[in-house]
């Protein structure tokens, strides 16, 4: 094995480590709740609402028209069926019988197979102006089909600095529908419960326990993968649906929205979509009289689509082209990613593959997370790495990471193309601001503590004087970490994503505290894009929730108005 505590890794090893391969093992929670019927080797009964978009009729009419079947698309979808006839248009296939989605070992392949522009690929890499490569899902289900399942709900401010007024009696209610069908309490094993206890004693305290809540200090949090490493999404949400009202087509691309001008009120008001099915036939859904069109494609995908059907800022449209149906100056404006941070070590003793499934939730502006990965190591021949010839092929490495809250750095998108299957170009300015860049470092300042914590003892090697240090695979933290300078230096020099990027929609720029997008009737957005600070430690909980609480909404808005006639 290698000496000392530098190694020369070859690029090809530090771009896996990108991907954080994060496996977990979980028990029910709560034990007896969970629908037993949908094991994975037996299709989800949601399939039979499934078709191929060419199967659909080349004009349909439907109440609600839902672009992408993602995170907040699924639970919308879902909850409107109930009592209208909805349809879902997802671009990407479907995850039942591709295990690499179905069992959280298949984590890390999905994202090492991601691929910008190959439609039958559930992950849509891209990498950003920023120079960190990102990836979004294009699946059923969404993002939540191909993440890493770690499941915990939003701080109090969230809820207080959104722009949105929640009832929050219906925010618990509809955390907790989300909560009955995909949600489990994980298994500690040797890393989780290290890291615990090393962030206990780096003073991250008090310790919660296993909660869903959001609360300073150390828990455990919920997780999308069962007690056998099977994954939910947020389309096993489909199950609550009203199978009779509710058709989901697939490989379903939508381009533009219609949009038509009212002559009496000069507003403009979207009455259906134009999307292409997978060979490349056009096909127009309609609204009911009353219906509305939402768009739930995600942070990328839901600023895309404003643009590419002339809403959005009006001298840039006209560069492109693209007549302007209504000048909205900030679509794809207040676009946020939360920098990621951290260290990888080689452990000197054997681990077990582990997600995320213990968060520290510090008052100084970060949260700390953990992950032990198992990394496939292809021996390239001018590797420094293992210099034994038997070398394995698979390591387990323990990786520690920082995700700073907020961020307040915003970035923006642009069109790469009018042609809406190319992943527009997008730009985080990652710690363009200085109090990210604070939170950065009181982030890896705590890191810092976890690893001088005696939990981490056990991970370090014996060098040849016999100090016991740990082996980093990469960048290891400043020597100086009270040195500011070298510490923000660090952020900047190593920092990836931890995929929870937002905004682009924003609340009070481009949709209202309704999700209405201003100055267009008829038309909503309900996903990632209108948050311009993400939700608690990790978004996916808080976006299932959106889905099923608007829903709710909605359905009693139009009950209410219908009253009123
Ligand atoms: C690799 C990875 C790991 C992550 N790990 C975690 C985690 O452990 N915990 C956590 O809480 N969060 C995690 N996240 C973040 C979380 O999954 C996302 O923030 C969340 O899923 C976003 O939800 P959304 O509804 O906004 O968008 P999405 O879920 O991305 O849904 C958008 C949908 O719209 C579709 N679409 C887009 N454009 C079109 C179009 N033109 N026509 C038709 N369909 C379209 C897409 O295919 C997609 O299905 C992770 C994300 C990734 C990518
Ligand atoms: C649906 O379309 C996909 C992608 O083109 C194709 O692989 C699949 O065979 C189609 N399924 C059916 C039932 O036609
Ligand atoms: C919602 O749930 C949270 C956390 O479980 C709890 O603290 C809060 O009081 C609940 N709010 C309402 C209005 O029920
Ligand atoms: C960083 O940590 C210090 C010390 O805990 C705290 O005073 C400061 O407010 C934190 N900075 C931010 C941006 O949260």
């Amino acid at each position: 094995m290698v000496e000392g505590s530098s190694i020369t890794v070859t690029i090809q090893f530090l771009l896996l480590l990108f991907f954080t391969s994060i496996f977990i093992s979980a028990s029910s929670f709560p034990q007896d709740s969970h629908s037993q019927d949908e094991h994975q080797d037996k299709p989800p009964s949601y399939l039979k609402m499934v078709a191929n978009a060419s199967e659909f009729p080349l004009e349909d009419y439907y109440d609600y028209i839902i672009v992408g079947g993602g995170t907040a698309g699924c639970p919308l979808a879902a909850t409107l069926s109930q009592n209208y006839r909805v349809l879902i248009l997802e671009r990407g296939g479907i995850s039942h019988g591709r295990l690499n989605l179905m069992n959280q070992e298949g984590f890390l392949n999905t994202l090492l197979n991601a691929n910008a522009n190959n439609e039958d690929s559930p992950a849509q890499s891209f990498v950003s102006e920023d120079g960190v490569l990102n990836a979004r899902g294009r699946v059923l289900g969404g993002s939540s089909a191909i993440n890493a399942g770690f499941y915990s709900r939003a701080d109090r401010e969230f809820f207080t600095n959104s722009g949105l007024l929640w009832d929050l009696k219906l925010v618990n209610e509809s955390y907790e529908w989300v909560e009955r069908e995909i949600v489990f309490r994980p298994q500690l094993k040797t890393w989780q419960s290290a890291v615990r206890d090393g962030l206990l004693e780096a003073g991250v305290g008090p310790y919660n326990g296993f909660t869903l809540d959001h609360a300073s200090g150390t828990k455990i949090g919920g997780s999308t993968f069962d007690s056998s490493g099977k994954r939910r999404s947020s389309a096993d949400l489909l199950r609550y649906a009203r199978h009779s009202n509710l058709r989901i087509a697939v490989y379903a691309s939508v381009e533009r929205l219609l949009l038509a001008s009212s002559s009496t009120t000069f507003s403009s008001s979207a009455i259906g979509v134009l999307y292409r099915d997978e060979n490349g036939k056009y096909h127009h859904a309609i609204l009911k009289d009353r219906g509305e069109v939402i768009l739930s494609a995600g942070a990328i995908g839901s600023p895309q689509l404003l643009l590419l059907s002339g809403i959005g800022p009006r001298p840039y449209l006209s560069s492109w082209g693209i007549p302007v149906t209504h000048h909205l100056p900030y679509v794809g404006h207040f676009l946020y990613d939360n920098p990621r941070n951290g260290i990888t070590f080689l452990p000197s003793i054997p681990l077990e593959h582990s997600l995320i499934q213990v968060v520290g939730i510090t008052n100084s502006g970060a949260y700390i997370e953990a992950a032990s990965n198992v990394v496939p190591f292809s021996s390239p021949p001018q590797t420094a790495f293992i210099r034994s010839p038997a070398s394995p092929l698979y390591l387990t490495v323990a990786t520690l990471i920082s995700k700073i809250s907020g961020p307040l750095s915003a970035g923006f998108l642009r069109l790469a193309s009018t042609d809406v299957r190319f992943s527009p170009i997008v730009r985080f300015n990652y710690f363009d601001n200085a109090v990210d860049v604070e939170r950065c470092v009181n982030g890896t300042r705590k890191l810092g503590d976890v690893l001088r914590s005696r939990a981490m003892n056990d991970f370090k090697f014996r060098n040849w004087l016999g100090v016991r240090d740990f082996r980093f695979i990469g960048p290891a933290l400043p020597h100086d970490q009270s040195d500011y300078g070298e510490m923000a230096d660090f952020c900047r020099r190593t920092v990836s994503t931890i995929w929870h990027y937002h905004g682009g929609c924003v609340v009070g720029r481009v949709v209202d505290s309704h999700l209405k997008v201003i100055g267009i009737d008829s038309l909503r957005i309900v996903d990632g894009s209108v948050f311009s600070i993400s939700p608690g430690t990790n978004p996916q909980a808080t976006l299932m929730m959106l889905g099923r609480y608007f829903g709710l909404k909605m359905i009693r808005e139009r009950e209410r108005s219908t009253d009123d006639l």
